[in-house]
């Protein structure tokens, strides 16, 4: 007799890990059981033996799997210092921070707020949303500075993230089609998608897409709402502002949403931004700037007319139903407003110091995307923008390592990220090491 297989029984273990009811389970199972019958052409019972895994064991398996590829995000207490991050008890240089002018490290400047703090000011909690307690004095002397620095109207956010999520979703309505850059930011993403409008993304800084979205579906709304990051927080390059502005010509229900969180402080003759360098500021209907990046503070604000505020106030939920800050953070960052004003020296820093890194990586043959601090170093694949992380780090630079899902898929890299209190003799190390990093690679 020939060998003949006999399958009596046949146990199948599944593991489901996704929000599936038990009807669901048994369904699919069922039919996956009748695959295997046919496959094999079989007739014996076919059992399935299976288990819905409870949320925490959902949890951990999540985990897992995210440690084993490298992709575990942990919060840890790091210390820093000027340029420099202490981390597992090694200082580094921070090539990771978004205190691009050196604002938030300055102990000068820190001291100096601490002593000039009104009384009234130094408080910690403002009890209350701003449209019940929470707008104290402190807020109000903030809000003036800024609506007088830039001749528009201002309104706080705790932080940029419930301001684009909470404004975004706002304008969102079911008359109004969005159009974002693909590389916004989660928070613009997340206001798109909380939203009743239309919310489409068009391909990254490409007119012509633009363009043709704009022809497709811009005449079926009411209105058009185009959002753009000034400075792009993964690439470094900068959307096209003026060309931006000139479809409003073309397309009179288009309104402009600028978000200017990594660009606020660092550009125009006041710092008030790329929209301000570019002499476009009161063409753009809403610009947003945080106040916890190039200012060395904390928050975030819109600037826009005084229509559109007074609306925002009566639909942001991030912004109703929302404990303001305190009235020692206005204060800051009234403080450092005035600073901003005067930090010319600081931005000059910040663009020679950018320039040369930027210049290095063109001399190495290596592809250069950005055109701003934020310099990314391609290292396309996942893995190796691990490798590159742990490359700089044995050499005294802290660089996150940016991978697919947070940048597309083949475009991992090391995210540099400039301050201007960067020394001359750090810019030059880095270079050194870029360098090195570069000839390894090819
Ligand atoms: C483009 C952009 N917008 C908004 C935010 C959110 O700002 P915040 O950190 O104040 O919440 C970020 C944060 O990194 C950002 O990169």
């Amino acid at each position: 007799m020939k060998d003949v297989l006999i399958y009596e029984q046949i146990t199948l273990h599944f593991v489901f890990t996704g929000a599936h009811n038990k009807q669901f389970i048994k369904k699919k199972i069922e039919a996956l059981c009748q695959t295997v019958k046919n496959f094999l052409q079989i007739n014996y019972v076919c059992q399935a033996v299976y288990f819905i895994m409870n949320l925490y064991e959902k949890m951990s398996l999540s985990l897992t799997k995210l440690r084993n590829d490298r992709m575990l995000r942990t919060i840890a207490g790091k210390a820093q210092n000027g340029a420099e991050i202490e981390i597992d008890g090694r200082k580094l240089v921070n090539l990771s921070s978004n205190d691009y002018l050196g604002f938030a490290q300055d102990k000068e400047l820190q001291a100096e707020f601490l002593s000039s703090l009104p009384e009234d000011a130094a408080r910690f909690s403002s009890s209350g949303s701003p449209l019940l307690t929470g707008a104290h004095p402190a807020y109000a002397r903030a809000l003036a500075t800024i609506e007088e620095l830039s001749g528009r109207r201002a309104l706080f956010f705790n932080t940029g993230f419930g301001a684009n999520s909470g404004i975004i979703a706002a304008l969102c309505d079911g008359d109004t089609l969005v159009l974002a850059d693909k590389l916004s930011h989660a928070s613009i993403i997340d206001g798109m998608g909380a939203g009743r409008g239309k919310a489409l993304r068009f391909a990254h800084n490409s007119l012509p897409h633009l363009r043709q979205l704009l022809n497709r579906y811009a005449a079926d709304f009411k209105y058009v709402l185009l959002i753009t990051e000034a400075v792009f927080s993964m690439d470094g390059d900068k959307a096209p502002l003026r060309e931006l502005v000139a479809l409003k010509k073309d397309y009179p229900n288009l309104y402009l949403y600028v978000d200017e969180a990594h660009s606020f402080a660092l550009y125009g003759e006041k710092g008030l931004g790329l929209c301000s360098l570019e002499q476009i500021f009161s063409d753009v209907d809403f610009i947003l700037c945080t106040c916890g990046k190039g200012l060395g503070s904390q928050g975030a604000f819109v600037l826009c007319n005084e229509t559109a505020r007074d609306y925002l106030i009566n639909t942001v939920r991030p912004l109703i139903f929302s404990t303001a800050m305190p009235p020692c953070a206005f204060a800051h960052i009234d403080f450092m407003l005035r600073k901003m004003v005067n930090g010319e020296s600081r931005r000059q820093r910040l663009q020679k110091i950018s320039g040369a890194v930027r210049s290095c990586l063109e001399e190495c043959g290596a592809d250069n995307l950005s055109d701003s601090q934020i310099i990314p170093l391609l290292t396309f694949d996942n893995e190796r923008a691990v490798q590159a992380f742990d490359f700089f780090r044995e050499r005294g630079f802290y660089a996150m390592p940016i991978r697919h899902p947070t940048v597309p898929r083949g475009k991992a890299r090391l995210r540099l990220s400039l301050t201007a209190s960067l020394s001359d003799q750090q810019v030059c190390h880095l270079c050194e090491v870029i360098r090195q990093f570069l000839r390894k690679a090819s």
